[in-house]
């Protein structure tokens, strides 16, 4: 209830004029935000690496409406791909790309274009792309692009939400080899049409999608922070006989490091979804929504200091 009001209140033009002005919101943002320069992320992926995590770094923005910030986007990956490369942290660190960023909604050529140049820098840096999925009107239009990319670069990987209810199908499809998937519960508002709406059939949905995953022939990438789900896919991998690092856990950028640096300390692949730049917003009014206590404490503050 209290994530669909903040999801809907964040489309807002007040709203985002409200938060992106507020200085409280920069406490919020450098918990869940690495920085705003190519610096900042290379600075804290080698911190996360020295800890033995690996990182995903998405260059903060979405919805882009013009080809030249589309563009700008892309000549941004292609820098930090470059710095990850010269630093010698590609071994341990990929990066995640958002369509809208690139162009999907303005034209989807251009957008795969822009992928592809990405995904090229990558394979020359020695890394992989996972393309973030975005809301359910783009669902369809991410996976026509994945299928093309992954022609030349058969490494990029897609991410799929639990909360779709087409999701089981679209990971029947995916879990051949050599297929890398993301599962996430999903962080966008979206109609009962298309998406469960109550936390259980979620879960019950995310359960049923890493079974598929887990028996196919892919390599599934357990995105939650859920310690029940986390659970499960343990207790999955044991019954599959899935060897540890030929799947992976995936996590937020200041959400649970304590979990992240256990599971590392058990052995697995943990890898740590790091966000940097200056397009904030949208990922910051994600992550408040989806936990009230984020929510209470960011409205006090922001009601006793603004
Ligand atoms: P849930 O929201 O039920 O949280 C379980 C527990 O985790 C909470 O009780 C709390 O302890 C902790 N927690 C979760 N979120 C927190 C937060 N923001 N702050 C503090 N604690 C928190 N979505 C999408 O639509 N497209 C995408 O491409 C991606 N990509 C992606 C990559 C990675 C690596 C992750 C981990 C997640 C995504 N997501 C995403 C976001 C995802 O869909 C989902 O919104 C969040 O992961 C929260 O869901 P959980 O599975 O963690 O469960």
């Amino acid at each position: 209830m209290l994530r669909s009001v903040i999801l809907r209140a964040a489309g807002d033009a007040r709203v985002k004029t409200l938060v992106a002005k507020a200085p409280v919101s920069r406490n919020m943002v450098t918990r869940f935000v690495a920085g705003e320069s190519v610096d900042d992320a290379v600075r804290a992926t080698r911190g996360l690496v020295q800890d033995g995590l690996r990182v995903s770094l998405d260059h903060l923005g979405e919805d882009t409406t013009n080809p030249g910030q589309a563009e700008a986007t892309t000549k941004a990956y292609l820098a930090l791909l470059g710095r990850l490369a010269d630093d010698g942290l590609t071994s341990g660190a990929e990066v995640s790309v958002k369509l809208s960023a690139v162009g999907q909604a303005l034209d989807e050529s251009m957008a795969t274009d822009n992928a592809h140049s990405i995904c090229e820098a990558a394979t020359a840096a020695g890394t992989t792309v996972t393309l973030d999925m975005e809301d359910h009107t783009t669902t369809d239009s991410t996976l026509r692009i994945h299928r093309e990319l992954r022609l030349d670069f058969p490494s990029t990987a897609a991410v799929i939400q639990s909360y779709l209810r087409r999701s089981v199908a679209d990971c029947r499809d995916l879990a051949a080899a050599g297929s890398r998937v993301r599962l996430c519960k999903g962080a966008y508002q979206e109609p009962e049409s298309v998406a469960f709406q109550s936390r259980g059939e979620v879960d019950k949905s995310y359960v049923r999608c890493l079974k598929v995953l887990m028996n196919g022939a892919g390599y599934p990438m357990v995105a939650t922070h859920d310690p029940r789900l986390v659970s499960i896919a343990g207790a999955l991998v044991r019954q599959v006989g899935r060897a540890q690092g030929s799947y992976e856990y995936q996590m937020l950028y200041g959400v649970r490091p304590d979990e992240q640096r256990r599971l590392v300390g058990a052995g697995e692949t943990v890898r740590v979804y790091v966000p940097y730049g200056d397009q904030w917003y949208g990922y910051l009014m994600r992550r408040l929504a989806e936990r009230p206590a984020n929510v209470t404490f960011f409205l006090r503050a922001l009601a006793t200091k603004s």
